[in-house]
């Protein structure tokens, strides 16, 4: 259905789905990367958004030193001292990797995220300087479930009805933390302990200057302005909009799959997967910065 596209770096760019996501062959990441396959790398990864590149055998260091060539790495985020073993895990030891497990050695749990599915998010979209990349290694799979789904933001704000434009036009949305997977966030309490954000509804991606619908159904809690009627109907119409399949790519894991993809114009959530099964996944990040709308 798609067609691959030689790079003059000597990589293949083979495009995933009509939405987004391209796969990308024809390199090791655990070699040192001459900078025009960087820059090729770089290039797919504006115009898919979410890149694939399978069969990588990569140790941690490996996977820091690749990521390191896109900016200066993400740290891990500190959960708040109650709800740090619950969401943390006890493998978490590197500062700038997750692991992303349903995995538990004496009965806690090694990584985060933990099991079962887990509603569309921004990665650190509750900070001030959202993570620009995520980078995620394959590494323990589930036999079925457990595939990552990612939506293209740039699509769904273009394709929004114009009234909902009108709507949001110079808005700001709070985000908010709340270390869950799939429940919405509270705001009719004290927010102060946990950690939140406002942002532009739609931000100007820094790099493309698109404009890319930035609220997701995890942690976006409310558009600022709004009546909270108002605010809950508006965003529960964005939300349905920007989950239309035809803006998603579902990423169905094999072990040693390194994807990778840009928080600033994508979604992401995760598909149920059987309890009773081993996932552990390894995420590196490259810090952001504050977004303008
Ligand atoms: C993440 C994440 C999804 C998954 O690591 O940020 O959302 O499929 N992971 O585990
Ligand atoms: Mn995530």
């Amino acid at each position: 259905m798609f067609v691959a596209e030689e790079t003059a770096a000597g990589i293949t760019v083979t495009p995933l789905s009509p939405a987004c996501g391209a796969e990308i062959s024809g390199v090791d990441l655990a070699t040192d990367l001459a900078p025009a396959v960087v820059e090729a790398i770089r290039a797919a990864w504006q115009k898919y958004l979410v890149l694939v590149i399978r069969g990588q055998d990569l140790s941690l260091d490996d996977q820091l030193r690749f990521a390191a060539r896109f900016g200066p790495l993400g740290e891990r985020k500190k959960a708040p001292e109650g709800l740090r073993e619950r969401t943390e895990g006890i493998y978490q030891t590197e500062k700038h990797t997750l692991l992303v497990s349903n995995m538990k050695v004496d009965g806690k749990p090694i990584g985060a995220f933990g099991e079962g599915d887990m509603w569309f998010h921004i990665d650190s979209g509750y900070t001030e300087r959202p993570y620009k990349y995520t980078f995620l290694y394959g590494m323990e799979l589930p036999s079925t479930g457990g595939n990552t789904l990612f939506s293209n933001m740039y699509m769904a704000y273009d394709e929004l009805p114009q009234p909902l434009k009108d709507t949001i036009k110079g808005r700001k949305a709070l985000h908010i933390h709340e270390y869950k997977r799939t429940e919405k966030v509270d705001t009719s309490g004290d927010i102060s302990h946990s950690p939140h954000w406002f942002h532009p509804v739609a931000v100007i991606h820094p790099e493309t200057g698109r404009r890319a619908l930035f609220v997701d159904r995890l942690m976006t809690a409310r558009i600022e302005g709004l009546e909270p009627a108002e605010s809950e109907r508006v965003l529960n119409q964005l939300w349905d909009h920007a989950e239309n399949p035809r803006f998603v790519y579902e990423h169905v894991w094999k072990l040693k799959d390194l994807v990778m993809w840009d928080n600033r114009c994508l979604t992401h959530g995760r598909t149920w997967f059987p309890p009773s099964e081993n996932r552990l996944l390894r995420r590196c990040t490259v810090e952001g910065g504050p977004l303008d709308g």
